[in-house]
């Protein structure tokens, strides 16, 4: 695993047919569950943060992105090419969904860093919820967007880490892989036995592993 490092997107991004599918599934989930933390790894300019702060109203709400200096999508090799991701957006990103989560009552939570290192410090780092302190490696989720990297190892690492957080009736939507062909031997090797949800265009997949079965049922 290439520690802490930014990895670009293969194609655009968040094609509306599978964002629309990300906010179905976090709607059904967000009546199933019962007000546990939330989490995306990948904010950008916060438009799917946004959306989940709209449908958990008044959860905790975890966001991760390092928001190093880079171009994203379209054609990482072109610099200038694709949405830029700079401070600048990072300061644009957290104005809006600070003023979102204060009107919506969201306990929300920018980590200015990596999935790699996100994972990392919450062996580390306590938070108290609820008035209770739990280690963040602790904490089980209701949903985890992961939006983040979409190389196969980046991928691979955030499920294997994720799919023991999650409550019963909790959700991981996963937004695109660059190789699609690794899908099935990423799940096989993360050793994922729930069903899962799978839309798959030419370039673009999204995955919810649905613990529960649950969701499934309703599509
Ligand atoms: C596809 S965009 C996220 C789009 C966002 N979810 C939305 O709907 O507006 C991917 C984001 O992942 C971030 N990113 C890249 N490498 C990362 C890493 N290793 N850990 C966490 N985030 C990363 C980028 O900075 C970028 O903002």
């Amino acid at each position: 695993m290439d520690e802490g490092k930014l990895s670009y997107c293969k194609g655009f991004s968040d094609h509306r047919n599978t964002f629309d599918v990300m906010v179905h599934f976090a709607e059904v989930c967000q009546r199933f569950t019962n007000g546990e933390p939330i989490l995306e790894i990948g904010t950008r300019q916060g438009g799917s943060a946004l959306a989940l702060m709209n449908i958990f109203k008044k959860r905790w709400f975890f966001t991760v992105d390092p928001y190093q200096e880079f171009y994203f999508e379209n054609d990482d090799t072109v610099p200038g090419k694709g949405t830029k991701i700079s401070m600048d957006l990072y300061r644009d990103a957290m104005a809006l969904l600070a003023f979102e989560a204060k009107k919506l009552e969201t306990n929300w939570t920018h980590y200015l860093m990596t999935d790699y290192d996100f994972m990392d410090i919450t062996r580390y780092v306590k938070i108290s919820i609820k008035g209770k302190w739990y280690f963040s490696d602790d904490i089980k989720y209701s949903f985890v967007y992961l939006d983040g990297p979409h190389s196969t190892e980046y991928v691979k690492n955030e499920i294997s880490y994720f799919k023991d957080k999650m409550v019963t009736g909790g959700c991981i939507v996963i937004d695109d892989c660059n190789n699609l062909d690794d899908i099935p031997k990423i799940l096989s090797d993360c050793d994922i036995s729930a069903m899962w949800y799978k839309q798959q265009t030419e370039d673009k997949f999204l995955l919810c592993y649905d613990p529960s079965d649950k969701m499934v049922e309703l599509l």
